[in-house]
């Protein structure tokens, strides 16, 4: 089954004249049409389909000869010194800082601190917020397991954690809920509320102005921005949470390794920090057993900085204000439009749903993430580790599982709160071993699915590749996709013995 697709010209010009008449603003994002021609144009050179961008933005071939070209032509030492080499460093990471706080127009209120990742920002807030007992942790449903962990700092202190359940089937904030819960504190303590401004399993965006809502309510506000600031815009002037965490390879693909946390200078005085570290302090002493952490960013920035990447911000920032976040964001949207319509369309021979789509079908209030499952003409689910492995059999670069987004897809996917801790309970659990289970239990329900995610170097070809691929499983019946051939426990491939 689903031997090699072929693309006939004819048929996808056909279909980009009907989606230029559907989505005419698409016209406007040329700009990108000529950057993948020139800064991405590997990806056809290498007839690469890449639609992971959830999982990682894709780097300009220009950023990467502007930063080897600045490495090149410098001798960098580490910063923090008055050496020229150390110097001439410190000055470029700290003008990446600044260049991190103009472009989230974050005015002087904010620090930006680096971190490894989003992940390692989020473990800042989780170690030195001052929960305690009386205060509380509220998240919501589709957090990233790193806001999700942080639960464990709340348990640790003695404080409670509540999750805000998600409306279905378009898993948004229900806002009366929310305020229910919000309004339930005792204002003596500090209480968090934690959110992603996009959903990287549904690619719902939340209201924004949740965070003002929330502070207005006496609690902090941490907005997790991972998967929301790669196609749009965040203005800190426009609201202000207390927290804000990001990793830029998912904005601009390169480099890797480096994170910030964008912290509101209210609520910098009442973080304690577990311990103290090269480079956080200004003052401490074996003998005299103490230490002063310095009163700024570098309190949170343990050890040395990357700092040969940090330079490489500043690059990655300017590109993406080169192109504007604008023409970005429409182009993503049209894509996604065009990308709901027509997998929501998908019908077996029978007239069975082919899809389920997980959260909106429209672009309203949502970004260009797309998750789903795909059934046979008997409503069974067809195994979404094998989906992705034929998907890399035509170059297609997609995501399966569930995201580090646990949450979500519970919800979504119709997992009850005893399914779960079943799961939970058997020890040992896996995410494939849980999908037997539920499939053994005859409930027909996934855990986990299909991610495409689009990005500022998707073009039509790439959706429209895409969308072939997903409707040759019309009348496929689950038995007969083949069977997966990697060890999926261990994400391993499973090397053929002969
Ligand atoms: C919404 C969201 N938050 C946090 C993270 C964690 O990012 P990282 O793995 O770079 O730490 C991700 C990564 O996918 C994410 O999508």
């Amino acid at each position: 089954m689903c031997s090699s697709l072929t693309y006939p010209p004819e048929q996808q010009k056909i279909a980009y004249q009907q989606f230029l008449q559907q989505f005419p603003t698409y016209k406007t994002t040329q700009t990108l049409t000529t950057l993948r021609q020139t800064d991405y144009k590997r990806l056809d050179e290498q007839k690469q389909i890449y639609l992971d961008y959830t999982g990682g933005g894709l780097y300009a071939e220009s950023q990467l000869d502007k930063h080897f070209a600045m490495l090149r032509n410098h001798v960098f030492g580490n910063p923090h010194s008055i050496n020229p080499t150390s110097l001439a460093m410190t000055n470029l990471v700290e003008e990446t800082r600044d260049h991190v706080l103009r472009y989230f127009n974050a005015g002087d209120d904010y620090i930006c601190i680096f971190t490894p990742n989003a992940s390692g920002a989020l473990k800042h807030i989780g170690e030195s917020y001052p929960f305690a007992p009386g205060s509380r942790y509220v998240l919501t449903f589709d957090n990233h397991n790193s806001v999700n962990g942080i639960r464990e700092f709340v348990k640790s202190k003695g404080a409670r954690f509540t999750y805000l359940p998600l409306t279905t089937p378009d898993l948004r904030i229900d806002r009366a809920q929310l305020e229910a819960v919000l309004d339930s504190i005792n204002p003596d303590y500090p209480h968090l509320f934690a959110y992603p401004a996009q959903s990287n399993f549904s690619g719902v965006k939340h209201p924004l102005e949740y965070v003002t809502l929330a502070r207005d309510k006496g609690w902090d506000v941490l907005l997790d921005a991972a998967a929301f600031v790669p196609t749009s815009r965040l203005d800190l002037q426009a609201v202000q949470p207390d927290f804000v965490t990001m990793s830029f390879y998912k904005m601009f693909g390169y480099p890797t390794g480096i994170g910030a946390l964008l912290m509101h200078k209210r609520v910098f005085g009442k973080m304690t920090r577990p311990w103290f570290a090269g480079g956080t302090v200004n003052f401490a002493s074996v003998q005299g057993q103490g230490y002063y952490l310095t009163p700024t960013e570098a309190a949170f920035e343990d050890g040395t900085v990357n700092y040969l990447s940090i330079p490489a911000v500043t690059i990655g920032l300017e590109h993406l204000e080169s192109i504007g976040m604008a023409v970005i964001g429409e182009r993503v949207r049209c894509l996604t439009g065009w990308l709901l319509e027509n997998l929501y369309a998908l019908k077996h021979g029978n007239g069975r749903p082919m899809t389920r789509i997980y959260g909106p079908i429209n672009t309203h209030m949502r970004g260009g993430t797309i998750t789903l499952n795909l059934y046979d003409p008997e409503e069974r689910l067809l195994n979404y580790y094998r989906i992705e492995e034929l998907a890399t059999h035509e170059g297609i670069s997609l995501r399966t599982g569930c995201f580090c987004n646990p949450g979500a897809g519970e919800i979504a996917e119709g997992l009850t709160a005893e399914d779960m801790k079943t799961g939970i309970t058997r020890g040992d659990m896996t995410l494939p071993r849980f999908v037997k289970l539920m499939q053994e239990r005859g409930n027909n329900k996934s855990a986990g699915a299909v991610r495409i995610s689009v990005g500022l170097a998707t073009n039509f070809a790439d959706v429209y590749q895409l969308m072939r691929f997903i409707a040759s499983f019309r009348d496929q019946h689950h038995l007969n996709i083949g069977k997966v051939t990697f060890d999926i426990e261990n994400c391993r491939i499973v090397r053929d013995e002969a």
